[in-house]
């Protein structure tokens, strides 16, 4: 099974497995992790799944909606890496992706 490498706001790391067809989100939450709100429940309207991905990973990542590009030009925390990760639903090529949770807007 995929892994997948998530990093809290307090810096805390932990590895969960992630089974493939799950979004990043999906893993994060069911692996307890709960600071990812995921109000809109992965259907890309709330922005609340804001992550900063590993660049490593760029290439293997899916592009970019212009709606998930929108929702993220609203966050004062955007970076170059910022993705919302419920749009990013997890295969064998992301295993090892290490994502760390953006601050709360
Ligand atoms: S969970 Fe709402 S945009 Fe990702």
């Amino acid at each position: 099974m995929a892994e997948l490498i998530v990093v809290t706001r307090d810096g805390e790391e932990q590895t969960l497995a992630a089974a493939e067809g799950l979004s990043i989100m999906e893993v994060t939450r069911d692996g307890g992790i709960d600071e990812l709100l995921a109000l809109c429940g992965g259907c890309c309207s709330c922005a609340t799944c804001h992550v900063y991905v590993d660049p490593g990973f760029a290439d293997r990542l899916p592009p970019m909606s212009a709606d998930e590009n929108d929702l993220l030009d609203g966050s004062d925390h955007r970076n170059a890496n910022s993705r919302l990760c419920c749009q990013i639903v997890m295969s064998e090529a992301l295993s090892g992706l290490r994502v760390v949770i953006a601050p709360e807007d």
